[in-house]
């Protein structure tokens, strides 16, 4: 997507000023640039923490930082506990539509009894501190419910996106050495169920640690329940284990400020996905920080962000930061576009919908449909627009703006990371706005752009985005695996952290993202390795060898496309074209899909055997393919 060099500027309006609960950006900058733990730990003032920290950042073992060491807390207390104390506890939490148009909603005190009920039922099945619980389910309240309710006995649960298929959930519960499964029967998704218990019976016959299945039921097609393993989410919910404690303090695991929260898996350049592992206090204080400031979130908002649970944009702004907030979140189930493409305006409406937070590829996908479908809305309520996932071009976000926002909502391009966890470059409201810019970083934050040799490139060059100091919420290692976590991150700009991303910084000091430099793909604003599509490739009898590549794709951002060599015997066809995109889509799931695929003799390699894919995408696109001396003949 190409950054406009002379973009235009949008100032903030003299109400989106006065509403600001940060008025001066750069005021803010330069306190925490003076004293870093000063800064954050006045943020965390805002929090309940059982016992004090003795010191706001550990730094003596870069690039393992630890924040806010020795204290305890809980963020599921923060999230639900500390509300209920208050006027709070009838205010909703959450409010959910299911894609064929049920409303479930939830106050602080219902959806704390749900939490407390299924922390129960977890511990009564044996599940305790630091055990770790993969949840493989749909868009339904029962998945922050899960997620909490794990925060609140200390295990660490491990998401794994509804739209990945077999292998992709098998490798997820293999290596996360998951001893319990919480799932749906299926998801609706377009109209149609996905069969998520039969995805987890399929993986599970490939993996042997499981002991137990918790099934909620939504979609009421007959599954498979397997007796001894495989339990209703309802039968056990109604037992009287489970409803046996009320929610106090001391059925909540008093946890390290550092203990683990989560792991989430994501995709970088091997084939095996990475666990990015967050903790309880530092993600806790940074993600909630960044939402207020950002969004400027408001008590009497209504805050939606249409992102999946099973993403960090979910975990972060879905489930954890509304509710350290104490704000109200909808949540809604299925696809945009269910029936009609009006459904996500017709929610923002129906339910008064404040902020509003989501992707360029949803953006531009629902532009395709014109502007009658938002305008049969009343979308006047919104006050605040975002934007995540890659960059957004400024056409999306010049309509965003003007028909969804009437001009009068402040876009928020916020930049960041699964492993940053939080917010890392991104406006706050009472500052100038760049289409296609997520302009500066959050206070506290320092980011560059570097050469290959570490040194800060000109105004408006092309380098590498690094960031040159921690954050609270940042990724703590790889789960099991704390040398790629130095290597991938650490390693090419010694005690700096490596994006992944390109980017350019302004006259301004805006920055403007380009993309990824490394074997990933953002499909939709999904995050793919182009190993993971290979590797589900290479696993078809008929495949020998494949590489896959993103090229721009007008609605995706980027589409994957793949180059397969065939095993003798097999023939190139149509129909096998056909039968490996199915393959890689039951393997990995329907994100991974290939756009293409073409059936070639030969992949461009390097001496050493690497596949050189910036060879194959300079072709395709028919571009000049670069340096080509270390080509294989
Ligand atoms: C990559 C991280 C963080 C939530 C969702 C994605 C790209 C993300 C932006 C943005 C330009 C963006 C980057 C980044 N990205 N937000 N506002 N502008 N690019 O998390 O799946 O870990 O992907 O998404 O390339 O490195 P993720």
């Amino acid at each position: 997507m190409p950054n406009d060099p002379q973009p235009e500027i949008y100032p903030p309006s003299p109400e989106v000023i006065a509403a600001a609960c940060v008025k001066d950006r750069d005021e803010q900058a330069v306190r925490a640039s003076r004293d870093l733990e000063a800064f954050w730990a006045e943020r965390a003032q805002e929090f309940e923490w059982f016992k004090p920290w003795d010191k706001v950042l550990d730094d003596s073992n870069k690039p393992f930082f630890k924040w806010f060491v020795g204290a305890r807390t809980n963020i599921a207390y923060n999230c639900l506990d500390r509300h209920i104390k208050t006027w709070r506890r009838n205010k909703l939490a959450l409010i959910w539509e299911g894609e064929k148009g049920e409303l479930r909603t939830f106050s602080y005190h219902a959806l704390n009894r749900e939490v407390c009920r299924f922390a129960n039922v977890l511990r009564s099945m044996g599940v305790k501190k630091g055990d770790r619980v993969t949840i493989y389910m749909g868009r339904v309240p029962e998945l922050p419910i899960a997620m909490l309710a794990c925060a609140k006995v200390g295990a660490v649960h491990s998401v794994v996106y509804g739209g990945f298929s077999v292998e992709a959930l098998h490798g997820r519960i293999e290596d996360s050495q998951s001893n319990i499964v919480i799932t749906c029967d299926g998801s609706w998704m377009n109209g149609k169920i996905v069969e998520l218990k039969n995805i987890v019976d399929e993986a599970l016959k490939r993996c042997a640690t499981v002991e137990h299945v918790i099934v909620v039921k939504r979609t009421g097609q007959p599954v498979q329940m397997e007796s001894g393993r495989d339990y209703w989410f309802d039968d056990l919910m109604g037992l009287p284990v489970a409803k046996s404690l009320p929610g106090t303090r001391s059925d909540t695991e008093v946890m390290d400020a550092e203990d683990p929260l989560f792991m989430l898996y994501t995709s970088g350049t091997t084939g095996k996905p990475k666990a990015i592992l967050h903790t309880h206090g530092g993600y806790m204080v940074g993600v909630a920080t960044t939402l207020q400031w950002a969004f400027d979130l408001k008590e009497e908002d209504r805050w939606w962000c249409t992102a999946d649970p099973g993403w960090i944009t979910g975990h972060s702004y879905i489930v954890y930061g509304p509710l350290l907030l104490g704000a109200t979140s909808f949540m809604y189930e299925g696809a945009p576009t269910f029936p009609y493409p009006n459904r996500w305006w017709s929610m923002v409406e129906k339910y008064g919908i404040t902020v509003f937070y989501t992707a360029p590829t949803a953006i531009r996908g629902l532009m395709r449909f014109g502007e009658a479908w938002p305008n049969r809305h009343d979308l006047s309520g919104l006050r605040m627009l975002g934007s995540v996932g890659e960059p957004i071009n400024p056409e999306a976000w010049r309509w965003y703006h003007r028909v969804i926002g009437k001009g009068k909502c402040p876009i928020i391009d916020t930049w960041w990371q699964t492993e940053t966890g939080m917010f890392m470059i991104t406006p706050l409201p009472s500052m100038p706005l760049k289409p296609g810019s997520a302009s500066k970083p959050f206070p506290g934050v320092e980011a560059d752009v570097y050469d290959e040799s570490g040194t800060p490139v000109a105004v408006g060059e092309e380098g590498f985005l690094v960031l040159k100091n921690p954050w609270p919420a940042m990724m703590r290692t790889i789960y099991n695996d704390p040398d790629r976590y130095v290597k991938q991150y650490w390693t090419k700009y010694p005690g700096v952290y490596f994006t992944g991303d390109s980017a350019r910084k302004d006259a301004d000091g805006y920055f403007w993202v380009i993309g990824r430099v490394d074997d990933v793909i953002k499909v939709s604003g999904y995050r793919l390795g182009t190993a993971e599509v290979e590797s589900a490739l290479v696993s078809h009898p008929a495949v020998a060898e494949a590489a896959a590549i993103g090229l721009p794709h007008e609605i995706k951002g980027h589409a994957i496309h793949t180059y397969v060599i065939l095993k003798a015997g097999h023939e190139p066809s149509e129909a096998l074209a056909e039968e490996l995109k199915i393959h890689v889509g039951h393997e990995t799931g329907p994100i991974a899909k290939p756009e293409k695929i073409t059936f070639v003799k030969q992949l461009p390699k390097t001496r050493s055997g690497k596949i050189m894919r910036r060879v194959l995408k300079a072709r395709a696109q028919g571009l000049s393919e670069g340096d080509l001396t270390t080509l294989e003949e």
